[in-house]
């Protein structure tokens, strides 16, 4: 099984979360760990590259911390241009096949707001509901997310905890269907 985790931060200098997650993934060398807006600062997407590294995994995870309840922009333009017609679905489209899809995300709201009737109304797993369509869309497996709240209130002690749940998370998790 290998695993791509593909980041999506438009300023992981400024990072406190995702920043920390991708230091920590980097240790682990059996991951490859991607970072779109490193790879691309000018936001032009090397197409080839991307299909390449996606054929060459198994597992692939977008972490991003959620912005207006989607992705940052260049992983949803990377969607746009990355998953093509005749690539990733349509006639010989069958690259994305089997592959195994999850999101793993960083929120400012707390666990409470993501829920029916809380300040942010749906739950993470509602919200995600486009990253799991696509998955289904191109025939890739989707994966339950890993979902970290409240960011702007987690200890150092929580944030290195996170760390630990989110490694466990990427070598662990199961489709639930
Ligand atoms: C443009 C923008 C939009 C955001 N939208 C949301 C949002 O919809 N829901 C939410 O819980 N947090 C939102 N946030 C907060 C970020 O998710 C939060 O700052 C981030 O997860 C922290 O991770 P980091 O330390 O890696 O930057 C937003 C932040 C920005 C800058």
């Amino acid at each position: 099984m290998k695993t791509l985790v593909i980041v999506s931060h438009p300023n992981l200098t400024s990072s406190r979360i995702n920043q920390a997650w991708v230091e920590a993934l980097q240790k682990h060398d059996d991951l490859t760990i991607h970072q779109l807006y490193k790879a691309y600062p000018d936001e032009t997407i090397d197409i080839a590259r991307e299909q390449k590294l996606l054929e060459a995994h198994d597992r692939i995870i977008f972490q991003y911390p959620l912005y207006w309840y989607s992705t940052p922009p260049l992983l949803k333009k990377w969607f746009d241009v990355v998953l093509q017609y005749g690539w990733a679905y349509g006639p010989g489209g069958d690259n994305m096949q089997g592959k195994e899809i999850g999101a793993a995300i960083s929120t400012y709201g707390s666990t409470a707001s993501y829920q029916p009737g809380g300040a942010n109304r749906f739950t993470i797993e509602e919200i995600l509901r486009p990253i799991e369509a696509l998955s289904h869309f191109i025939s890739a497996t989707y994966l339950p997310p890993f979902s970290f709240s409240d960011v702007s209130n987690v200890t150092d002690e929580q944030l290195e905890q996170s760390i630990i749940d989110y490694v466990n998370h990427i070598r662990s998790v199961t489709s639930v269907a």
